[in-house]
């Protein structure tokens, strides 16, 4: 059992099990609170057992307040020993208005004194997006050393939720999905959107603490489906943490579909 509770006033916890919860947040403003204080929570354990903390960060737009928050807020975190990565990146370059790392750079790591080396990023000048992967596992494993047949563990994985039920660059029908060896891999969509590079999933379920962040109303039908139903013709639904924990971070707006039936039963 904690000693205290993930949730705060002003936020509705819904346990799912031990290890799957999530927690709704009246105001974006607490959620984001809520964020800064888990990661400083992560980061003072993955420390002290292990030397470092390493953190899998997301794009989109949701992140984004949160991103600068952490900038504000986070100038004495231990930013030597924080080592970040990306979830996922587009295919374009790192100066491009779509970039992941280059939002990533802007909201937050322009902002603190991490050094550049820590920073794990997509080598978006390969050739294509099968060879930024691989080159993107070799960092993996460079920085992990996760060991013969082991997958590495993340400390903090950061996801976000779109509304077709997709997270990280994991879409519906893409044969990722079903990846088991590869801790990242290409993703071609669309001729109009960028192709991407993305974790899998044996990656990111292997963290330690996952964290889907998830606001609006127009994610609400999303999140039922994901978080209450666990809907497996959705990407997100197959985020299963092996030995983490599985926490969902919504604001009151995406969380307007949940049922109230399970609210209730949070306060019991
Ligand atoms: C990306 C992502 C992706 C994102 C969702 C939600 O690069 O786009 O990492 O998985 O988290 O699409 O995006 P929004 O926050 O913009 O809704």
């Amino acid at each position: 059992m904690r000693s205290s509770p993930w949730w705060k006033p002003g936020s509705r916890c819904l346990r799912m099990g031990d290890s799957r919860k999530v927690i709704v947040f009246d105001e974006k403003d607490a959620l984001h609170a809520h964020v800064v204080n888990l990661w400083k929570k992560v980061s003072k354990e993955s420390i002290s057992e292990r030397g470092t903390v390493t953190v899998a960060l997301s794009g989109g737009r949701t992140p984004i307040d949160l991103y600068r928050r952490l900038a504000r807020e986070g100038k004495d975190f231990p930013w030597e020993k924080t080592h970040i990565f990306l979830v996922d990146e587009r295919f374009v370059p790192r100066d491009d208005k779509d970039s992941n790392y280059r939002m990533i750079r802007e909201t937050l790591l322009g902002s603190v004194p991490i050094p550049e080396s820590n920073v794990h990023k997509v080598d978006t000048n390969q050739p294509g997006p099968d060879k930024a992967a691989k080159k993107y596992e070799r960092e993996m494993v460079r920085h992990f050393q996760p060991g013969s047949g082991l997958f590495p563990r993340f400390d903090l994985i950061m996801l976000g939720l779109g509304e077709d039920g997709h997270t990280a660059s994991l879409f519906p029908g893409s044969g990722l999905l079903q990846e088991k060896k590869r801790l990242a891999g290409p993703v071609t969509l669309d001729s109009k959107l960028h192709d991407r590079v993305t974790l899998t999933f044996p990656v990111i379920n292997n963290g330690r603490l996952i964290l889907f962040h998830v606001e609006g109303q127009n994610k609400a039908a999303v999140l039922k489906r994901v978080a209450e139903g666990r809907d497996p013709t959705l990407p997100a639904s197959l985020v299963e943490p092996v030995a983490g924990e599985l926490l969902f971070l919504a604001d009151r707006d995406a969380a307007g579909l949940l049922s109230k039936k399970s609210y209730f039963s949070a306060y019991r």
